[in-house]
């Protein structure tokens, strides 16, 4: 299979020294990357400003903001197989970049934002017979909020994962997600390591693949 991990946060910028951005590692998108090459499939990872070290034999593409993520995105969803959104895509961005540093003034400075493009919607219209997986990251209502991403984002799979807990989501080695599929099945997995998580998803993906007559093959 071909597969499209994107991975890490955005950063969009304010001026020029400060940005909007969040907790997002990267961790959980490039142990996909990686568990999916170990697998014997093809991976292109789209990642955002990350302090993680380049996986081998994985080819990175490197973006900023949430504008570089779409491009990229769209740019590579027609080669792939399956779309896996690890991503924190930044949800807004300030509505005017100051290209030079902003001082401290007396007066405080008010920051106007406008919404990023949401990147999977923008990429259903490309879908086809794809396999798009996204993730919900919640602090509440997990499974109602993942189910109504399901269904909104048009996903076949969304990794619920509760980034309120210290152990899992943003930053840690662990995380503890429950997949909800588009015809509605639920699977809760205890706390694993991020590597493990991984695994899970690139089998259901190569299990999804075959039953809906794609090559699950490498
Ligand atoms: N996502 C995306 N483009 C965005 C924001 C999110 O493609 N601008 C993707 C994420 O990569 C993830 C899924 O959508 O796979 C859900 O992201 P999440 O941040 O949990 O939800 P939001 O869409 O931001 O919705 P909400 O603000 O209601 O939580």
């Amino acid at each position: 299979m071909k597969i499209l991990v994107t991975a890490g946060p955005t950063r969009e910028p304010i001026d020029a020294v400060r940005f909007l951005s969040n907790r997002s590692s990267g961790k959980m998108g490039y142990a996909i990357a990686v568990a999916g090459k170990a697998r014997g499939h093809s991976v292109r990872l789209v990642s955002g400003p990350v302090c993680l070290l380049p996986p081998q034999d994985i080819e990175l593409i490197r973006v900023t903001t949430a504008e570089e993520m779409l491009k990229a995105v769209l740019e590579n969803v027609a080669w792939c197989d399956a779309l896996v959104m690890a991503a924190a895509v930044a949800d807004w961005r300030p509505a005017r970049y100051v290209p030079d540093k902003l001082k401290k003034t007396a007066m405080k400075p008010v920051l106007q934002l406008e919404p990023t493009p949401d990147i999977l919607m923008c990429a259903l219209a490309h879908k086809g017979r794809r396999i798009f997986v996204g993730f919900a990251a919640e602090t509440a209502d997990l499974l109602t909020e993942a189910r109504r991403k399901l269904i909104q984002k048009g996903l076949d799979l969304v990794v619920a994962n509760d980034v309120s807990r210290r152990d899992a989501g943003f930053e840690c080695d662990t995380n503890q997600v429950t997949f909800i599929t588009r015809e509605g099945e639920i699977i809760a997995f205890p706390l694993l390591m991020k590597s493990d998580v991984a695994t899970r998803i690139i089998m259901w993906l190569e299990e999804r693949a075959a039953r809906s007559g794609l090559s699950a093959a490498p």
